[in-house]
């Protein structure tokens, strides 16, 4: 069987300023074996990830295999091994490899592999893949397939982050997000909001500010602004006047806005460096027992979590713009500079093939 799909072609050039060209190839899925089932995809999204695996940003790149972590679609064969239950079943399929459930960390000695143009061996930015039946997941019916396939990545951030490494998903608590923009940034939200916990974002734009209040937030304010943490502090209910934790995806001063607005002990998560690789911790910050704690992507437990509560509390996930179509590479491209500019305001996504739920787009 063939699948058209969409790769990174090489050329030379340094990390940080090449720009891989991406291309269609038809790549060869084999036979579903053992435990696998192959599934059939109709949607995937695109991941600030893909973006760094073309400028060479991130470990690992392999070309002419499907990029792409996050995708949804059916399952039209199966191996000899897996249960039958899966055939014709809407999936949505787990973003990594290597991790089953330890809330520390991987299992696996080589670590956590993400799919997409990685040594995980496939992605979804293509018609088929294989994948073995324990990491998939029947889709939420609520969701069309461009929502479905906008949650795995940044869904399973999200969860980790603020469910787990936060440790401050609790009614009452003060949450602060940054870049409410951004992919993962939104679902935290959702998340946060779905914990009854008090949200307040940041943003470049006043529109993102103003959409993020109308799903929920409580309050924003413009990061681009001098001195913005005194805004955003003002912003605090009487009774509860710091923050408990921050999601944070941007990295930059992020420590020393930190100290300014967390209450002692307070958390920073940080899922991200999109403004820079490193970033400075400061004294003031250290006094203050501040703790900055990093986060990945999640375990496969961790996935199956994320996805129940966004079936039981009939959570969608936020698209930004939809593409259709396994033909045209401009329109891709173009979905590729939304993600350079960060216009968006939530996730972009791929119609690979028509949808089996109508998107209400
Ligand atoms: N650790 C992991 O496993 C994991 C998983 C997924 C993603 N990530 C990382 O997390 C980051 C975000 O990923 P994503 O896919 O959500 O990206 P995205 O959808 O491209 O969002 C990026 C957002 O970052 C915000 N931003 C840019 N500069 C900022 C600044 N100085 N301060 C605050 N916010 C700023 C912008 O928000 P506004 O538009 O609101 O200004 C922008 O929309 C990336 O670095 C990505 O590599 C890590």
């Amino acid at each position: 069987m063939e699948s058209k799909a969409v790769v990174m072609r090489w050329i030379p050039g340094k990390k940080g300023e090449v720009y891989y060209p991406i291309e269609f190839a038809t790549l060869r899925v084999p036979k579903p074996e053992g435990s696998d089932v192959l599934v059939r995809l109709s949607a995937a999204a695109l991941n600030h990830r893909d973006f760094f695996l073309r400028q060479d940003l991130y470990p690992m790149p392999q070309f002419g295999m499907a990029l792409g972590s996050d995708g949804v679609g059916m399952v039209v064969d199966i191996g000899p091994n897996a249960s039958g239950l899966w055939m014709n079943r809407r999936v949505i399929v787990n973003p990594g490899q290597g991790w089953v459930s330890d809330p520390e960390a991987p299992e696996s000695a080589k670590g956590y592999l993400t799919l997409g143009a990685s040594p995980a061996g496939t992605g979804t930015m293509q018609q088929y893949m294989l994948v073995d039946q324990a990491d998939v997941v029947s889709c939420p019916e609520h969701l069309t397939d461009a929502e479905a396939a906008a949650m795995p990545a940044a869904g399973l951030t999200a969860w980790r982050a603020l469910m787990v490494r936060s440790k401050n998903a609790f009614p009452g608590r003060n949450i602060l997000i940054t870049g409410i923009g951004g992919g993962v940034a939104l679902f935290v939200l959702k998340f946060a909001l779905a914990a009854g916990c008090n949200v307040y974002v940041t943003s470049s734009s006043v529109e993102k500010l103003r959409r993020a209040k109308e799903l929920g937030a409580a309050g924003g304010v413009l990061y681009t602004e001098p001195d913005w943490e005194s805004k955003l502090a003002s912003l605090l209910p009487q009774d509860r006047k710091q923050f408990d934790a921050i999601i944070d995806g941007a990295g930059g001063n992020i420590v020393k806005s930190a100290a300014r607005l967390l209450r002692n002990n307070g958390t920073i998560v940080a899922y991200g460096m999109t403004v820079s690789p490193t970033m400075p911790f400061t004294m003031k910050a250290l006094i203050e027992n501040i703790q900055l704690v990093g986060t990945t992507m999640g375990s496969r437990k961790d996935f199956f979590d994320m996805v129940e509560l966004v079936r039981t509390q009939r959570i969608r996930p936020i698209v930004s713009h939809v593409v259709y179509g396994m033909n045209n590479l401009d329109e891709i491209e173009w979905l590729f500079r939304l993600l350079q500019e960060g216009s968006q305001f939530g996730k972009l996504v791929l119609q690979i093939r028509e949808s089996s739920k109508t998107s209400n787009l």
